[in-house]
């Protein structure tokens, strides 16, 4: 991780501060001061700063259940953020594992781990996330195999991956999908001549949400190890 990174880790500077720091000459690792911000350092590097080898604190990551008509985002703007939700310390170093749109609710994943965030994102890792989904009309009977096909989407150059449908009732699907194209699963369904009246995301890999609207939890070592495993699908 970077230098300036592993500062902010380690104790209550911010990003601007620990580099200012670390231009000054004030940090030193492995004996040696280093003034780049950027240099590449391992948390089992001796790094000191004022006197102290610095410990790094350890990552977290985290379930919540976004709340409707919340954005995904660090800050305000046409509606609150979901960040409102979590009465943590250090909320600001967390960021957001796949985004959702202000009138989608459920499963939101978050943590100061960039890593482990890149495994769940990374397009070959095809990370399958379900979705419960109110339509406007009666879903088609051709659907399914339309979308287990890959769909065409404006303005995109490739179809969509295999998505597997499943009807709960004419109007109330679930659909699980392995990409994160920008509002893909309202755009699948305007392709096929829908609406979707309602989006809430249930399932990360076999991550199920568990919570009530608006809570938040730590998730458990096994949760957090599972991402990092082999393929997941
Ligand atoms: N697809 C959408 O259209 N919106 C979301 O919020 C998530 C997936």
């Amino acid at each position: 991780m970077r230098l300036d990174k592993f500062l902010c880790k380690s104790t209550d500077l911010n990003r601007a501060a620990a580099t200012l720091c670390i231009e000054l000459g004030e940090v030193s690792v492995n004996g040696c001061i280093v003034t780049e911000a950027r240099f590449q350092v391992h948390e089992n590097n001796s790094i000191v700063w004022q006197g102290e080898r610095l410990v790094a604190r350890p990552s977290r990551y985290i379930m919540l259940h976004k709340p409707l008509n919340t954005l995904s985002s660090n800050v305000d703007g046409d509606y609150p953020s979901l960040f409102h939700c979590i009465d943590i310390e250090r909320a600001e170093d967390l960021h957001i594992v796949g985004r959702l749109d202000a009138d989608t609710s459920g499963l939101v994943l978050l943590t100061d781990d960039g890593r482990w965030s890149f495994e769940i994102i990374r397009p070959d890792k095809q990370c399958p996330k379900t979705y419960r989904v109110m339509l406007r009309d009666p879903i088609a009977t051709d659907v399914a195999e339309k979308f287990s096909a890959g769909i065409q989407l404006q303005n995109e150059a490739k179809l969509t991956a295999a998505a597997t449908l499943k009807v709960i009732n004419e109007r109330e699907v679930l659909l699980t999908i392995t990409e994160g194209r920008y509002h893909q699963v309202k755009r699948m369904f305007a392709a096929v001549g829908n609406r979707v009246n309602g989006l809430h995301r249930e399932t990360i890999g076999d991550l199920q949400l568990d919570l009530a609207v608006g809570d938040w939890r730590f998730l458990t070592a096994k949760e957090v190890a599972n991402f990092m495993a082999a393929d997941l699908v």
